[in-house]
C-alpha cells in the first residue's frame, strides 16, 4: 500500500468510503487543509463566485444572496454551504452520507439546514431553491449522473453548477489506484446525456487543471513541497489558457439551465 498526499492508494474499490470516520473526520483537514489544497478550495470558490456573479449578483456586496434559496447537492461537511451562507443565502445541504452531515453540523454561522438524501432523486419539490451547486462530488457518481444532471435543474429556478473529473486528462493516469471510487467522464459524454432532456440543458462550461489535483494535494504530505504551489499555479494558469492543453484539463465545470 502507498500513501500519496494523505490518499491510501490500492487497487480495490471503496463504495463506503464517504461513511467512515477515518475519512469523514479528516475529509476537510485532508482535502483542503495543505497549501495545495487550500489552493484547491479557493479555486472551487471562485468558480462558484463567478456562477452567481454571471447571474447578476455583485460579490462586493455585503451578503450579496440575501433571502435566495440555494440548495448544495453532495456538499458533504459543508464546505461549500459555508461560503454561501456566509454571502447571505439560505443555504439547505443534501448528501448521502449522514456521517459527513455529523461533521458539518456546529460548523459556520449555524444556518445551513442539513438534509440526508440521494442526489439522484433529490426529496424537494419542482422549483424549490434559486439555484443548485454541486462541487467536486459527480465524481463519485458512477451510476445515474443523468438523473443527478436532471434533479438539479427540476429543483432549481434560475440555474445550476457542478463539476465532473474528466478524461482524458493527467487525472487518467492515477484516477485507477485511488480507492474512493471517483469516475471520470469525458465531456462529450456529459453532453451527450442530457441532450435530449426536457428537464436541463447545458448552458456552458470550463476546462480548469490542467495539471490534476494531486498535483497540488501532494504537498499535503511533503510540507517543504509547499513552495511549489505557487508555480505550479502559475503553470497550470498559462496551460489552461492554451487549446492544445486545456481539452486535457481534468475538471470541467458545467452550467446548467433548467428547462421550463
Ligand atoms: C468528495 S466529497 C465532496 C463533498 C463536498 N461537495 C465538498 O466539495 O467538500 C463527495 C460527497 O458526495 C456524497 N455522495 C456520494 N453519492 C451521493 C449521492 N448519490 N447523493 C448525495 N450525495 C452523494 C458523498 O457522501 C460525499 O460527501
Amino acid at each position: 500500500m502507498v500513501k500519496l498526499a494523505g490518499f491510501r492508494l490500492g487497487l480495490e474499490s471503496d463504495e463506503g468510503y464517504y461513511t467512515r470516520g477515518e475519512n469523514t473526520e479528516t475529509y476537510e483537514e485532508k482535502r483542503y487543509g495543505s497549501q495545495g489544497g487550500k489552493y484547491i478550495d479557493r479555486r472551487n470558490k471562485e468558480w462558484v463566485r463567478e456562477f452567481f456573479e454571471e447571474h447578476g449578483f455583485e460579490w462586493e456586496d455585503d451578503r450579496p444572496l440575501e433571502d435566495k434559496e440555494v440548495l448544495v447537492s453532495a456538499g458533504g461537511t459543508g464546505r461549500i454551504a459555508r461560503y454561501l451562507e456566509g454571502a447571505g443565502a439560505d443555504v439547505t445541504c443534501l448528501d448521502l452520507s449522514r456521517e459527513m452531515l455529523s461533521e458539518g453540523r456546529g460548523k459556520g454561522e449555524g444556518t445551513i439546514s442539513y438534509v440526508q438524501g440521494d442526489a439522484r432523486d433529490l426529496p424537494f419539490e419542482d422549483d424549490a431553491f434559486d439555484y443548485v451547486v454541486s462541487m467536486r462530488s459527480a465524481h463519485v457518481i458512477q451510476e445515474g449522473l443523468k438523473d443527478y444532471m436532471e434533479e438539479m435543474g427540476r429543483v432549481s429556478e434560475e440555474g445550476a453548477l457542478m463539476d465532473t473529473f474528466s478524461t482524458p486528462s493527467l487525472r487518467s493516469i492515477y484516477n485507477p489506484l485511488l480507492t474512493m471510487d471517483s469516475t471520470l467522464y469525458s465531456d462529450t459524454e456529459v453532453e451527450s446525456l442530457v441532450e435530449d432532456s426536457d428537464v436541463v440543458d447545458i448552458d456552458s462550461k470550463n476546462e480548469e487543471f490542467v495539471l490534476p489535483y494531486a498535483a497540488f494535494l501532494i504537498s499535503g504530505n511533503i510540507s517543504v513541497l509547499d513552495t511549489l504551489v505557487e508555480p505550479l499555479a502559475s503553470l497550470n494558469r498559462m496551460l489552461e489558457s492554451r487549446d492544445l492543453t486545456d481539452r486535457f484539463s481534468s475538471v470541467t465545470v458545467w452550467e446548467l439551465d433548467p428547462v421550463d
